[in-house]
Parts: C-alpha cells; structure tokens; sequence
C-alpha cells in the first residue's frame, strides 16, 4: 500500500483538493494530510467548511508541529503532493526555508529523493513564481498545473477538476478504476 502525505495551501481551487481526494477513496492508499494556515481559511472561503471534513485522510498533522511524522525521512512517504501549492509554498520550498510542516515535508521528500507533486495556482505568474518552478523542479519536483483536459468534454467543474485528478495519478503510479484515456478503450 502507498503511502501518500497531502498537503494543502492557501491557493484558490480547493475544488481540485476535494477531487484528488475523493478519486483516491477505496484505492489502495494510505494518506495523511497537513494543511496551512491559509489553506484552512481559503478552504473556509470556498465553502469546504476545514481540512478535516475533506475525504480519504486518514491522519492530519498541524502544520506548526516540527515533530510530527512528515518532519523526518524516516516517516517513509512514497509521495507528497502540494494541493494546491501557493506561490509563497513554492517559494519556502524553492529557498529551503522551512517555516512551517509543509515547507519542511517537501524539503524532506527532495532530500530523500522521493516523488514531490507541486499543484501551483496562480496567474499570471511573474518571473519569480517562474524561477521558483524551475528551481523545484530542477530539485527533483513535479510542476503539475491544475488544468483538466477538456478533450473529455467534461459537463461539470467536478468532472473537469477529475481528469486533472487522474493526471496525479499517473504521477503516483496509480490505477484509478473508471480512469478514462484519451483514445484508449478499458
Ligand atoms: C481567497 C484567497 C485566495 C488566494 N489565492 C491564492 C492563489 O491562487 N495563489 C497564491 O499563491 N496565493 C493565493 N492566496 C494568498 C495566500 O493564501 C497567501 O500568500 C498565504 O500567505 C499563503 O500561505 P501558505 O503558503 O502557507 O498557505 C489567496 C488568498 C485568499 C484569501
């Protein structure tokens, strides 16, 4: 089973958030969450109520306690994913400074050389969210942009927020039961 550490930010599109977590309920996946300070008032704002009513995670660490599990190598996560990540998230991580849970579990993924999945949502992006994007990734992260892919023709927010859902999947190594493919039958 893997083991999956999700964390949220405070970028808009927590709709993306609740799909990831919701295309990962019944998988064979294990997932703890950690989320900002920000994160939990945008997700306020976007009418998620807080983290703790998001789905499929199993365990949340708070986001000021350098002592929890996500803070050291040896908790042993597969793969991290930044749902959304903000450009200020991005930035702590493309600097190395660890002010918060966050900051610290992705630098910790980087230097274990693990999978990281950065979610960004910002736009326009000025040239330093670019450099920033470049710096992580050239670290060993993954820039995925939350952008669906409209060649379903998804007829809802949700359906569209799912096949961007899907893309992280196939980051994570994962199967997702009901995963469509551009041209490919079941
Ligand atoms: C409603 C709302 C939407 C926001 N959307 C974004 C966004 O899309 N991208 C971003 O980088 N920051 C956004 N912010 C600003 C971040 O929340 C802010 O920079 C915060 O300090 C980020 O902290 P964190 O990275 O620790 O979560 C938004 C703030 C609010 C209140």
């Amino acid at each position: 089973m893997k083991k999956i550490l999700v964390a949220v930010t405070g970028a808009s599109a927590m709709l993306y958030t609740q799909s990831f977590l919701e295309m990962l309920e019944g998988e064979q996946v294990s997932v703890h969450g950690i989320c900002s300070e920000a994160g939990e008032k945008v997700l306020e704002l976007e009418g998620h109520t807080n983290s703790k009513s998001l789905p499929t995670v199993s365990e949340w660490f708070d986001c000021r306690d350098f002592t929890a599990a996500p803070a050291s190598g040896s908790a042993a996560y597969d793969a991290m994913v930044v749902i959304p990540c903000s450009m200020g998230t991005l930035a702590a991580i493309a600097s190395g400074i660890t002010q918060n849970l966050v900051h610290r579990a992705a630098d910790v993924m980087l230097k274990e050389k693990k999978t990281l999945i950065l979610v960004p949502r910002e736009t326009p992006l000025n040239r330093t969210h670019l450099q920033n994007m470049l710096t992580v990734h050239d670290a060993g992260a993954v820039i995925c942009p939350p952008h669906p892919g409209f060649y379903f023709n998804p007829e809802t927010l949700k359906e569209a927020a799912l096949t961007f859902s899907w893309r992280l999947a196939d980051q994570l190594g994962l199967e997702i039961k009901g995963r469509r493919r551009w041209r490919s039958t079941p």
